[in-house]
Order: structure tokens, then sequence, then C-alpha cells
């Protein structure tokens, strides 16, 4: 049996892909290169639903979130951090390392950011330079109201910077439609591709601020990664290849099955796992309404020791999922669900997690759990609309 990836990332990744990265080299300064960089940007902008410039690093997330702090900012410029998670104090602590003013804005872990509190925020710091936001917060499994986000911030100036590591590719996110400035990814989650590629799309209002940005940076320089883009179709340092590689062929899975279809695949699935868990008598961590559809995250079962309940279930079911992270790390557990996942995967999950809760004696309604499951995702999937 294979073994199942159910990490919040990295994600499993499709033979495809696979097969992709094992491949030989090409020059980065020749036209082959180019062409797969191109189609590989393009590709990209349609899963970002961008036409804004989109360039892509040899890093991950967290690289991709420290490239938009040091393009986009001075020392001592004004920005607000909301937070209701680990990412999101992730990405305000790179901010504050390199010495930006970060006005804190924090709501409670597994909960809703108060959107009427940022807005607040935003009248009465009327300096700000930009708002970091996490879209999905994968250390909770909260999926954060960015469209809300993107309509607050058009009454300010100031830019929306979004960690869309664990979102984008599996969640709604449309860039220009929602007024998102810099969207930063990478390859490891939604996208299929293994880790180490970030990605990174900037408005041009956002380049604006970037050319003002004097804080240090080289490699993670936008700008000369653009020049060498817009000039050469290439990169200005040694590029990922084979990353690339296994990118441009997910990319190629997503667009061939639909943008769209893909949400709504993560979102029955979602639904599916959350009702085979509660079925098992496992509870969600968080209500459905603000629930991310890529990562499901659930109180730890009682009177099991947690270590041992997931060790059982790697070792006996080949079952791979993570733990609670920061203050929810003896509560919850996570399991993640993007990218390459199917029906098949959910159902095994649901099974794996019922026989384990067997094997420790504990009454688990295995049937039923699985054909509520089943229900969900045949009905759902099969109906005609989005
Ligand atoms: C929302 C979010 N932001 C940032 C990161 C950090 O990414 P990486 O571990 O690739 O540096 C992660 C990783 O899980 C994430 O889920």
């Amino acid at each position: 049996m294979d073994e199942l990836i159910m990490l919040p990332g990295p994600t499993a990744i499709p033979p495809e892909g696979l097969e992709a990265q094992s491949r030989q080299m090409i020059g980065h300064r020749e036209e082959a290169f180019s062409k797969l960089l191109v189609r590989v940007t393009e590709n990209l902008k349609k899963v970002f639903f961008t036409e804004n410039d989109l360039l892509i690093f040899p890093a991950s997330g967290t690289g991709g979130l420290e490239i938009a702090i040091v393009n986009s900012f001075s020392p001592g410029d004004k920005v607000l951090s909301v937070t209701n998670g680990v990412f999101g104090q992730r990405f305000r602590e790179i901010a504050k390392a390199y010495g930006v003013n970060v006005i804190e804005l924090d709501f409670p872990w597994g909960e809703p950011c108060d959107y009427d509190k940022i807005e607040n925020f935003l009248g009465k710091y009327q300096d700000i330079k930009a708002v970091l936001f996490t879209h999905n917060e994968t250390s909770t499994g909260v999926q954060n109201d960015l469209q809300r986000m993107g309509e607050i911030i058009k009454e300010h100036d100031a830019l929306l910077i979004v960690d869309a590591v664990s979102s984008l590719g599996g969640l709604p996110l449309y860039t220009d439609k929602w007024g998102v400035d810099m969207v930063i990814t990478s390859s490891q989650k939604a996208l299929m591709t293994p880790p180490g590629l970030a990605l990174v799309a900037v408005s041009p209002q956002a380049w604006r601020q970037i050319e003002q940005s004097t804080l240090p940076k080289f490699y993670w320089d936008l700008l000369k990664a653009k020049k060498y883009y817009e000039e050469s179709r290439q990169t200005p340092y040694t590029p990922a290849v084979s990353l690339l590689y296994a990118l441009d062929q997910a990319l190629k899975l997503i667009l061939k099955e639909g943008i769209e279809n893909v949400f709504k695949r993560h979102r029955v699935l979602t639904r599916a796992l959350r009702r085979g868990m509660e079925k098992l008598g496992i509870k969600p961590f968080v209500p459905w309404e603000i629930a991310s559809y890529t990562v499901s995250s659930f109180y730890q079962p009682e009177g099991i020791d947690f270590k041992d309940f997931k060790d059982h279930l790697v070792k006996k079911y080949k079952l791979h999922f993570a733990g609670g992270q920061g203050r929810l790390k003896d509560k919850i557990f996570r399991i993640g669900h993007m990218g390459y996942v199917n029906q098949e995967m959910i159902l095994k999950t649901v099974e794996s997690i019922g026989s384990t809760l067997e094997d420790f004696n504990f009454k688990a309604d295995k049937v039923s759990a699985l054909a509520e499951t089943e229900k969900i995702i045949s009905e759902e999937l099969s109906r005609n609309e989005l």
C-alpha cells in the first residue's frame, strides 16, 4: 500500500510531476528554459487570477514572505499585521526583524478576524503602508475572508500583502478582482509540486512602493527579477529547473480540470471529511462557516495519548498528517487535503482513523462514517453547479 500523504504540506505529487522532476537539465540561459519559464509564469497567472507581474524564486513559503517584506518597505515604515494563528505571527516577525514598525492586531486562534476592527485601525493610523494578512491560517484551519479584506483596503492607500501559501490553487483567490497587491505562495501545497519555489504576484501599486523601498536585499530583489524576466525571459540566478518541470505539469493538470472545479473538489472533500470524522466522534476545531478547504483541524481524541495515536496511524495505516502548532500543540491535529487529493484518499483517511480508534478499543461507527463521507462526495461532486 502506498503512503497516504495528508499533510498540510508538503502535499502528494501527481505521477506527471514525479516523472517531470527527474528529467535531464537544460541551460537556464537557453531558449528552451525561457519557453518553460514563460509557460509556467503565464499558467500561474491564470491560477492566481491576475494580469499582474508574477515572479518565481527558489525558496520555501517563508522565503516568499521575506521577499514581500524586504522589497516593500523601508526602515520605520508602518504596517498593520493582522493575525489569528502561527503563520500570521511569522509574517509579522519577518517584518519586525527588518525594522518595520509593526502595529499588531491579534484575533483568537481558531476564530475569524473582526473586520470592523481592522477597518477602525486603518482609519486610526492613516500612514499605514500595508496590511499583512494570512488568507488561510494553516495552523488552525481557518479560512480568513480575503474578499472582505480587499473591500476594506480599497478605501485606503495601504497595500494588501497576502500570505496565500496554503490557499492558492485550493481556495478561491481572485487576485485582481479582490484588489490584492501582493500574493505570496509556494510550490508544495495546493500546487502539487515539491517544496522549493516561492511565487509572488505584484500589482502596479505595489511596484510603486517597491521602487521606494530601502531595506537591504540582493538575492530577493524583485525589481531585478522583473528586469530579467522582461528583458530576457530568464531569472537573475540559477533557477530550480527540476521544480519548474514539475510545476509545469501540475499547472497543466489544474487548468485541464478547470480551476473552479478544483475549488469545488476541495470544498466538497472538506465537507465530506468533516462529516466522516464527526461520525467517528472526532470534533472539528472550527465551524464550517470559517473552515479552510485545504486543511481541516480536529480536537485530539480524548483518552488516547496523541503521540501513540499518530504513530499508530503512520505505522499501521501509512497515514501521514500533522499535529497542532504553537499553543494548539496538545489540543488539535490537522489533516491536509489540498492539491492532488481525491475521494479515495478522503475515504481511506476516515477509514484509517476509524480503525485506529477501534485498535485503541474505542467505539467508532466506521461503517456509517464511511457511508456519510461517500454520500456527500457522490451527491455534491456530481452536481452541475460549482
Ligand atoms: C500559511 C503559511 N504561511 C507560511 C508557511 C511557511 O512556508 P514554508 O514552510 O514553505 O516556509 C506555511 C507553511 O506551512 C503556511 O502554511
